[in-house]
């Protein structure tokens, strides 16, 4: 079984998915970090130098391969991820994945942001937290429209990454 951990940036999919991967015992995979992995770059530098374009093939790509994997797996994907192409469609025709949504609120997701969007080149420019807070309210409300599509939708605000973990399994088994 391939657990697919969709969400907006700061959502917590990295992290979860981490605490998840242990529990469960199966492999961990990040996403963004096997992009960077098979690019031999940082995701800032292939959106500066190869463009967003790029990066979306890539992933979409880079997704195919780790989900078609032969061992269980926990997957955080990128904030973006799910949102392009038929990404969310392949996801959700196999029957051995499973989406999980990890939706947090625009104040939440603000706050979690604000001191670590330096390393996230959508987010970089924004500079006053009234910025990143408008920004946020109106691309979460595009990208919602793909989130919800998930199978399982995990309301994380206010809680700890624990009870995140356990609401995760209790929603599963
Ligand atoms: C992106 C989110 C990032 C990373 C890239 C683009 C997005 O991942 O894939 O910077 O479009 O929301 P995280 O959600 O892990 O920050």
């Amino acid at each position: 079984m391939k657990l697919v951990l969709i969400g907006y940036m700061g959502s917590g999919k990295s992290s979860i998915g981490q605490k998840l991967s242990s529990v469960l015992n199966y492999n961990f995979i990040d996403l963004d970090s096997e992009i960077e992995k098979t690019e031999g770059t940082s995701i800032p530098d292939i959106f500066q130098h190869k463009g967003e374009i790029y990066f979306r093939k890539k992933e979409a790509a880079v997704l195919e391969d780790v989900v078609s994997g032969g061992d269980n797996a926990i997957i955080a994907t990128g904030g973006g991820t799910p949102c392009y192409g038929r990404v969310m469609d392949d996801l959700l025709e196999q029957e051995d994945v499973i989406t999980v949504y990890l939706k947090c609120s625009v104040d939440t997701l603000t706050d979690r942001l604000f001191n670590q969007k330096e390393h996230r080149p959508m987010i970089s420019h924004l500079d006053t937290v009234e910025l990143l807070n408008d920004f946020i309210r109106k691309h979460l409300f595009e990208r919602s429209f793909y989130y919800n599509r998930a199978e399982n939708t995990i309301v994380c605000d206010g809680m700890d990454e624990k009870e995140v973990v356990e609401k995760i399994l209790l929603s599963l088994f």
